[in-house]
């Protein structure tokens, strides 16, 4: 049985057979309209969502199978009724499930019972399926994965950072950080996978510093979903990492921004910055859909 949880539960070589079939679905919105005929796939969600929700709602229902939107609180989950007995009757009802998680260490419970094949829709370590949307963005953009990309974080190295990071290897690329000093600890589990996979890495203090000669500037809120009591705290300290023109002045020439969304203008990015980078960043929601199917393609197997 497959599990996504973390870029790397693919291997090199599955990760370019999904980006590529993404592709392949992108070119044709019918291309597996009967592939989930019979199957019902359970969307659970710890946390809010609207892309993640969406792609994979409209996914399931283009591949000829049942979305199952649940919200944790309206289950018996929310009144205290176990994981592990929630999974098992999920697991009798449904043949996967998509689960956007607080804790991470939940998905690897609910993983590790083996019983439905589990999708990671974002957890506080990890957020797969943005990541593979992202990169197939990068290629459908004229990058090459297989060599010589540049890529700059400005923000905090969680979820979003840390699936780009992992898969950084993958894709060839150089990937280099910019968080304030109090934010700037790499999850030591997502450093040793960066250790193992000799990933080429750079971490910096100063926006300017991981910006310089990148191809690509990516950034996420300053404000995670759950951290909304540092709200006041992190806006000050976050402060001198906003995307702005001047900052991107330092980035190589032809370089695209990627944002996962949702924006927060006048924060991590400028309004000015969103407006000439929607291309960019709006194709990269766009293919959360087409991403979604190669990936459910291959958690079933059928890919
Ligand atoms: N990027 C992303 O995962 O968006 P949602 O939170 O809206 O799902
Ligand atoms: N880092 C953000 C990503 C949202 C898609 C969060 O966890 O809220």
């Amino acid at each position: 049985m497959r599990h996504l949880l973390s870029p790397t539960d693919l291997s090199e070589k599955e990760f370019f057979r999904i980006l590529d079939r993404a592709r392949e679905h992108r070119n044709n919105r019918a291309l597996a309209k009967d592939a989930l005929a019979g199957k019902s796939i359970a969307l659970l969600f710890e946390k809010s969502s609207t892309r993640t929700r969406l792609s994979f709602s409209v996914a399931v229902t283009e591949m000829g199978g049942t979305p199952i939107s649940l919200e944790a609180m309206q289950l018996q989950l929310g009144r205290g009724e176990s994981l592990e007995d929630t999974t098992e009757v999920l697991a009798r009802y449904c043949h996967a499930m998509m689960v956007r998680a607080r804790d991470h260490r939940n998905l690897e419970v609910m993983a590790g019972m083996n019983r439905i094949p589990i999708i990671n829709g974002l957890s506080d370590l990890h957020h797969p399926c943005q990541i593979i949307a992202d990169y197939m963005t990068l290629e459908q953009l004229g990058f090459s994965l297989h060599g010589g990309l540049r890529i700059a974080f400005v923000g905090e190295p969680n979820n979003v950072f840390n699936s780009l990071a992992v898969a950084a290897s993958y894709a060839k690329a150089r990937i280099t950080i910019a968080s304030p000093r109090a934010y700037s600890q790499i999850h030591p589990a997502i450093q040793q996978e960066l250790t193992r996979l000799k990933t080429e890495f750079q971490q910096f203090t100063e926006p300017a510093g991981a910006v310089r000669d990148t191809q690509v500037v990516y950034t996420d809120t300053w404000v995670s979903m759950g951290q909304e009591a540092e709200e006041e705290t992190r806006r000050k300290d976050f402060a001198d990492y906003c995307v702005t023109t001047e900052l991107l002045s330092l980035a190589a020439s032809g370089h695209v921004v990627l944002h996962c969304l949702p924006a927060h203008r006048g924060e991590e990015i400028t309004a000015e910055v969103m407006e000439k980078y929607k291309h960019s960043i709006f194709e990269q929601a766009e293919n959360r859909l087409h991403a979604q199917k190669a990936i459910l393609e291959w958690i079933f197997g059928i890919l």
